[in-house]
């Protein structure tokens, strides 16, 4: 095995994941199956309890997908038609999808060129009388500056909605786990994601009782008691064969998550002793920090170019994201100027994912590096 030449690298490997934790799965799998009881009940609140002490929130809630825990995240807190949001103009569409769902505004501010963040210096002058929330996304798995951006939204008293789809279990100073400092943290169980369901899933975290609730009671359709709305909701709900797998999964996170840091320094470095890193631009870790890569991304120059190198070699890769929200065509409405976004389109520009998933070996990492190498040296 060791011997074996490497011919091609995928993006990410689940199959190798399943091996691991097939064994686990299958029975817990099974078990639901033969309870036929799939909709919320014991092992949606067991995990959402595993799932809180995880995020160190006081409340975790299973939903959907990480695009709807969004959208219930914006209607627990008001947000109404006209209200406006401030969000990065760099990250997943659902970040902005969700706030325009509502009928409010996305108002998006540019990000930091060394995290992909938002950049706190630019969210102040976007702020106005309709400011209801912000939403910071941890992007690729590292958090964005949580305590500039908490320290505005408490002077200017609006909310905060993480989008920690990317960043279960990442940390910012002191320790703080993504999405547990905001008044909502949102998070996804897309497969690709470092704890990922057999399916779509998502789940809302807060600290705030009354909050909770709320999110409780909008999850199945605002209702309370049942077939009693005082509120809208919708079909929110996790459901009991993603929660029993997501439970398993859970425990892995941890040494999942240590695999793809060890594979990111593995990539720093041997970029470092190839002498690439005059050219390429690895990820910058903000001290302090627990960065999970969900993705690891370098900037680099003529990133199409290599993109199509990559395909030849047949290495996987994926560009997180090649067009801005404020130059997506769904949003010329608003207005955006370009040049009010110069770090982003930059970045559009310029990044490239590598393969980042735990179960890598050296060789595969190895051809990876040496593939990049072997392009601009
Ligand atoms: C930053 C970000 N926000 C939101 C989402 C939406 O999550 P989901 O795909 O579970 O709906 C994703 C998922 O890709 C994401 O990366």
């Amino acid at each position: 095995m060791n011997n074996t030449k490497i011919t091609s690298v995928p993006l990410l490997d689940l199959k190798a994941q399943y091996a691991q934790i097939k064994n686990e799965v299958e029975p817990v799998v099974k078990e639901v199956m033969e309870s036929q009881y799939f909709i919320l009940g014991p092992k949606v609140q067991e995990f959402e309890e595993n799932a809180a002490k995880y995020c160190k929130a006081k409340y975790a809630l299973g939903v959907s997908s990480g695009s709807d825990a969004l959208i219930i995240a914006l209607m627990a807190l008001d947000i109404r038609p006209g209200d406006e949001v401030i969000t990065t103009t760099y990250s997943f569409f659902a970040t902005a999808g969700a706030i325009v769902r509502l009928n409010a505004k996305p108002v998006f501010v540019d990000i930091d060129p060394d995290t992909y963040n938002i950049d706190p210096a630019q969210i102040e002058k976007n702020i106005t009388q309709k400011t209801k929330a912000i939403i910071p996304v941890h992007l690729y798995g590292q958090a964005a500056d949580m305590e500039a951006i908490l320290k505005i939204a408490k002077k200017h008293s609006f909310s905060v909605v993480e989008d920690a789809a990317q960043a279960m279990g990442s940390e910012y100073t002191g320790g703080k786990r993504a999405g547990s400092t905001g008044d909502i943290g949102c998070f996804s169980f897309f497969p690709s994601k470092n704890l990922g369901a057999f399916g779509d899933g998502g789940l809302v975290t807060t600290n705030d009782e009354k909050l909770y609730k709320k999110l409780v009671s909008l999850r199945n359709h605002g209702m309370d008691p049942k077939y009693y709305h005082k509120m809208i909701g919708g079909n929110f709900r996790l459901d009991a064969l993603q929660a029993a797998v997501l439970n398993v999964k859970l425990k892995y996170l941890d040494g999942w998550t240590a695999g793809r840091q060890k594979n990111a320094d593995y990539y720093d470095a041997g970029i470092k002793k190839r002498n690439l890193d005059k050219i390429v631009k690895t990820p910058v870790r903000v001290p302090g920090y627990r960065h999970i890569f969900n993705q690891y991304v370098l900037r680099v120059p003529e990133r199409d170019k290599l993109v199509n190198y990559f395909k030849e070699k047949n290495i996987g890769c994926e560009i997180y994201y090649p067009v801005t929200f404020n130059s997506q065509e769904c949003f010329a409405y608003l207005n955006c100027k370009k040049t009010d976004y110069p770090e982003a389109e930059k970045a559009a520009a310029e990044v490239i994912a590598l393969p980042i998933y735990p179960e890598l070996t050296d060789q595969q990492k190895n051809y990876v590096l040496d593939t990049i190498a072997t392009y601009y040296l």
